[in-house]
């Protein structure tokens, strides 16, 4: 059986941060071990170019969109080749093929009877692309997901009968307990389903840059809905609507997705491919999210990591083995160098670093680097059997997509390893003449180390490559079934001398967002914003009052041109005027990123000149070591809303 593997197509509004990478990490983690399991694998990723967010990054970037959308496409796709991710194809929704097929699925659907025209009012984020009823929206205008203010847009629409698949939903996710994994994920998306679908507008008039409707439908003013024509990709990308064999790739075996749109995947989707009369993916893997500081990392609110600079400074493979064994598969899980660091220093470079330093430097002592098997299960059978228990378990973890649990599992065998030369000690065996047994330890944690490589593969191809080199064999399926499945080992061989893989790291590489200097008293006021420290002085609660603080929604935002630090606010509080607020936050919140959300402002300061501008207000923000954040509210509020 074909086993095919995707990741979400990443939307061209701004380059990969390392939550993208994350997303692509797994994906190519399986296929290569789904590869490895000797299956016939195809793996797709690309970029998703269409809709209203997009037109409109184009526009802030001065860009033809086509033009904009082609630069960002292609930085996604010089990294993946640059990481060496090992997709089969990398589509693009503007590929016209894509289109072709979207509109051939538009076609098929509305023969169906599934998709009809009618007129939808309601309220639209722009930002997820996305329609909510009023009952959805926090405060009867900011959006549920992203917290942004939305519009109210009224416009004819074609609409995909979502309601109709209410009940076929249900019974497949019940039918089907792996269809979302985790598992743990499954209940939001089936309480969201018992709780009534709405039919999904599934085209748009207000704007064109998106896939044109069918010529058979004759209705130019219509292009279809950014969500229908992203999700098709799964399937044009295997030639839906264009004629290929590749269709028959099709179920997808696993589906990567971050949990933000998972309910488009596990519900749309899944909808989408019944009224096809296609059948649905085996999986639909959410992830969790990266956050810094506890925030989502996003391109819109401007706090991402870039995954080129972590690579070049730690190394690709380090980076993957880093985000798959750090944080549980759907877990959320926050980006820190210490962790990183720790990770290499300890599981990296001593667990597994150092015991192939360690076989290679006795076996050049004891038995010119010649390494037999001979005598292994004679001296080792308990840790021989240890190990293979070890290894039978790693499949279902790979397969349950908890790659952390599977890091866990196949370190055991380096642990086994280690303690193995602790416990046998090879040098006390030579220095008493039994040279055999203590080739014998020697030989085993070769055998160790060769099965780890094997199974470790798929996490760090290259660096495994290295070590299977050193231990003369071949990393494949061949490989794969002879020394896993069949439990062979390792036929006599000359090790190899190879440097030290992983290089212990002392401190940080990167350069962390800018640290404020230890000891040295923040000025209450740094180019007008507040920073939250501890204050020895205790006062009245009166006091407190007497600073005015109130919930702001941002309007407007722009850099202050030559300052490296202000960034210009319009700030709404609930006051009927705009308040002008100089923020000295621009290294760490783009101008962009503010727009529409909310602040907490000290409302009755002074106004003061800053740079020959006026400022009347000051926001209030957190900083620390790793940098500065906003103090917001919690949820919407409106603005001028009283805080105390
Ligand atoms: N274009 C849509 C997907 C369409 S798929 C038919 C989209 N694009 S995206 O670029 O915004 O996000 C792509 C993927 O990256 C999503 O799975 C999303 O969850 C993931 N991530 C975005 N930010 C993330 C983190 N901070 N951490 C982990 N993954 C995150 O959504």
């Amino acid at each position: 059986m074909s086993k095919y593997i995707t990741t979400p197509i990443y939307y061209v509004n701004g380059e990969a941060h390392i939550g993208h990478a994350y997303t692509t990490f797994i994906a190519d983690t399986m296929t290569r071990y789904e590869k490895l399991k000797g299956e016939d694998t195809y793996f797709l990723t690309g970029t998703d170019e269409h809709g209203q967010k997009i037109e409109e990054s184009a526009q802030k970037n001065a860009k033809p969109t086509q033009e904009f959308a082609d630069e960002i496409s292609k930085t996604f796709r010089d990294l993946w080749d640059e990481f060496e991710i090992d997709y089969d194809q990398f589509i693009r929704t503007t590929d016209e093929d894509h289109k072709k097929g979207v509109q051939k699925a538009f076609e098929v659907m509305y023969a169906k009877g599934d998709i009809y025209k009618d007129f939808y009012e309601g309220h639209y984020c722009v930002s997820c692309e996305t329609f909510f009823p009023e009952t959805q929206l926090i405060d009867s205008q900011f959006c549920p997901d992203c917290g942004r203010a939305t519009s109210i847009v009224k416009e004819e629409s074609y609409f995909f009968k979502l309601s109709k698949y209410e009940d076929a939903l249900l019974k497949h996710y019940a039918e089907n307990p792996d269809f979302i994994l985790p598992r743990s994920r499954a209940n939001e998306v089936i309480n969201f389903v018992k709780g009534g679908l709405r039919d999904l507008s599934v085209t748009r008039t207000s704007f064109t840059w998106g896939v044109k409707m069918p010529e058979s439908l004759n209705d130019d003013k219509h292009v279809m809905y950014v969500w229908l024509d992203a999700l098709l990709n799964y399937i044009t990308a295997l030639g839906y609507g264009t004629e290929s064999e590749k269709m028959s790739y099709w179920p997808a075996s696993t589906q990567f997705v971050g949990k933000d749109i998972l309910r488009f995947h596990a519900i749309y989707w899944p909808a989408f491919l019944m009224s096809l009369d296609l059948p649905l993916p085996k999986t639909i893997g959410a992830h969790g999210w990266w956050t810094r500081d506890g925030e989502k990392m996003s391109k819109s609110k401007g706090n991402v990591i870039s995954p080129k600079e972590v690579a070049d400074a730690y190394g690709v493979e380090n980076l993957r083995y880093f985000m798959l064994r750090e944080v549980p598969f759907g877990q959320d899980g926050d980006f820190s160098q210490r962790a990183f660091i720790d990770r290499i220093n300890s599981e990296l470079s001593n667990d597994l670093g150092n015991l192939l330093n360690r076989i290679i430097g006795m076996s050049g002592k004891y038995s010119e680097y010649l390494i037999e098997s001979t005598d292994v299960e004679k001296f080792h059978s308990k840790e021989l059997d240890a190990m293979n228990e070890a290894l039978g378990n790693l499949d279902a973890f790979m397969e349950n997509l908890q790659t952390h649990r599977y890091l866990e599992e196949l370190w055991k065998l380096f642990a086994i390893g280690n303690k193995a030369i602790e416990e046998h000690a090879p040098w006390v065996k030579m220095k008493e003449g039994k040279k055999e047994e203590a080739l014998a330890t020697v030989a085993l944690v070769a055998n160790i180390l060769a099965k780890a490589a094997i199974m470790l593969h798929p996490v760090m191809p290259k660096t495994t490559n290295i070590i299977a080199d050193a231990l003369n064999f071949t990393i494949d399926s061949a490989s794969y079934n002879e020394l896993v499945v069949a439990k062979k080992l390792l036929k006599s061989f000359t090790i190899k001398v190879v440097p030290p893989l992983f290089p212990r790291v002392e401190e940080p590489l990167m350069a962390e967002a800018p640290l404020a200097e230890p000891n040295k008293p923040e000025k209450a006021v740094s180019e007008n914003v507040e920073v939250v420290k501890e204050e020895d002085n205790l006062i009245e609660i009166g006091q407190f009052f007497e600073t005015s603080l109130k919930v702001g929604t941002v309007l407007e935002a722009e850099e202050v041109p030559k300052s490296k630090k202000l960034l210009k606010l319009q700030v709404d509080l609930g006051d009927g005027r705009k308040r002008q607020v100089l923020a000295g936050i621009k290294e760490f919140y783009s101008a962009e990123s503010l727009v529409n959300t909310q602040v907490c402002v000290v409302a009755n300061l002074k106004p003061a000149k800053l740079m020959g501008m006026i400022s009347e207000g000051m926001l209030l923000a957190a900083k620390d070591e790793d940098g500065l954040c906003l103090v917001r509210p919690e949820k919407p509020k409106k603005a001028g809303t009283p805080i105390g």
